[in-house]
């Protein structure tokens, strides 16, 4: 994404919101765009399966694992259980913006400058997401889930829900406008905490602040627009006591002790970037993080392959409900711990969170898949 330098336009408010956006790539002067564009076009990086679809070779496997490893080491992040296509996808566009076609020097490139990494490390996590994404599944929850979740609450109960990657906000903002909603409609005084995490943290920090673009209209009723936002510069900013039912932290689901007596796990869009089997480790995770009957939301193209620990609530909408059985040991295990997250309930002693370095495992699982 490329936006032209505030500075020279005439009037920045365009160039300003879409840079505080955290997706721009280049902030140029006009006159430098078009060859800035052709240069990136014409810059054809060498990276295996999405060039041509053929294997790694010996080479390149050795530069990727350097690659991850300088990623676990600057930024504590071990992507090594991110589905491989997605991982190279991403890369590849790196080495386009740095103008570089061979991966060997985009090796060097990031030895060399420590904010490239930082780079890598950001735009491998996709932090594409809207209000109430997927109106039938807010609806689904609004008219059903949440007053079934409600009836069970007495005075005084706490209501938890966990917005797990939850991006820019969005999605955790329009979970809580629906327990809010809820909680007015059954007339109860439960507290609302909703626990909203994510490892992106530029994204954490304009999920914090709560400040979006006109553009949301789209997504939100006038009525909630009216109930629950304040207009601020021509966008609109969530109102401060709906901001402070909402803990936004720095928080790896793969890595970081989880939740627990959670009444709605909603962890959507997230589990489609990883590989199967840690899919199914985060979903034991969400088992033992759940209150009994606990609710889970999965995106769209998620699901649950077994039962055993799940029954379907609504296959299509993705939401099912935790079975009352023991949870499984977790096997989420290999990452190092985020810095700064923010203190848990501690698993019970059954459940242990192993914390070994990862990566000869985990790597040599990448490699299989590609
Ligand atoms: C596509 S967004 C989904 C946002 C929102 N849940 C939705 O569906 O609209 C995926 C989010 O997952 C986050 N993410 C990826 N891996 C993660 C991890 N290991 N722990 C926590 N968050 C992660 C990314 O940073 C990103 O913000």
């Amino acid at each position: 994404v490329i936006v032209q330098e505030p500075n020279e336009a005439e009037f920045d408010g365009m160039p300003q919101s879409a840079i505080s956006t955290g997706v721009v790539d280049f902030i140029l002067p006009v006159g430098e765009i078009p060859a800035t564009i052709v240069r990136y076009h014409q810059t054809r990086p060498q990276v295996p399966i999405i060039e041509d679809k053929r294997e790694a070779t010996e080479d390149e496997r050795v530069i990727l694992q350097k690659i991850f490893g300088l990623l676990r080491a600057r930024t504590e992040r071990d992507f090594s259980r991110y589905k491989p296509a997605t991982v190279l996808r991403r890369i590849t566009k790196r080495m386009q913006l740095n103008y570089i076609e061979d991966l060997a020097v985009y090796l060097e490139r990031l030895r060399e400058r420590p904010e490239e990494v930082r780079a890598l490390a950001d735009d491998l996590l996709i932090t594409i997401t809207h209000f109430f994404r997927d109106p039938q599944v807010f609806e689904k929850l609004e008219r059903e889930i949440i007053p079934q979740l409600f009836e069970k609450k007495r005075e005084g109960d706490p209501v938890r829900v966990w917005s797990v990657g939850c991006a820019t906000g969005e999605e955790a903002y329009s979970l809580t406008i629906l327990m809010v909603e809820a909680a007015a409609r059954f007339d109860i005084a439960v507290t609302i905490q909703v626990f909203a995490t994510d490892l992106h943290s530029a994204a954490l920090a304009k999920a914090r602040e709560g400040v979006y673009s006109g553009d949301i209209a789209a997504d939100v009723s006038e009525e909630r627009l009216r109930r629950f936002f304040e207009r601020e510069n021509g966008g609109y900013r969530i109102r401060k006591d709906i901001r402070e039912l909402v803990v936004f932290a720095a928080h790896n689901a793969l890595s970081d002790p989880p939740y627990s007596r959670i009444d709605l796990i909603s962890c959507r869009n997230l589990m489609i970037y990883l590989e199967r089997d840690v899919q199914q480790d985060l979903i034991d995770l969400f088992h033992y993080s759940l209150n009994p009957d606990g609710i889970l939301l999965l995106g769209s193209a998620e699901s649950i392959e077994t039962s055993e620990l799940f029954r379907v609530a609504d296959k299509k909408l993705c939401l099912f409900y935790k079975r009352n059985v023991p949870s499984r040991e977790p096997r989420l295990s290999v990452f190092p711990l985020t810095r700064n997250h923010f203190p848990v309930t501690p698993p019970p002693r059954n459940i242990r969170i192993l914390r070994r370095s990862s990566t000869a495992a985990s790597i040599s699982r990448w490699w299989s898949n590609m």
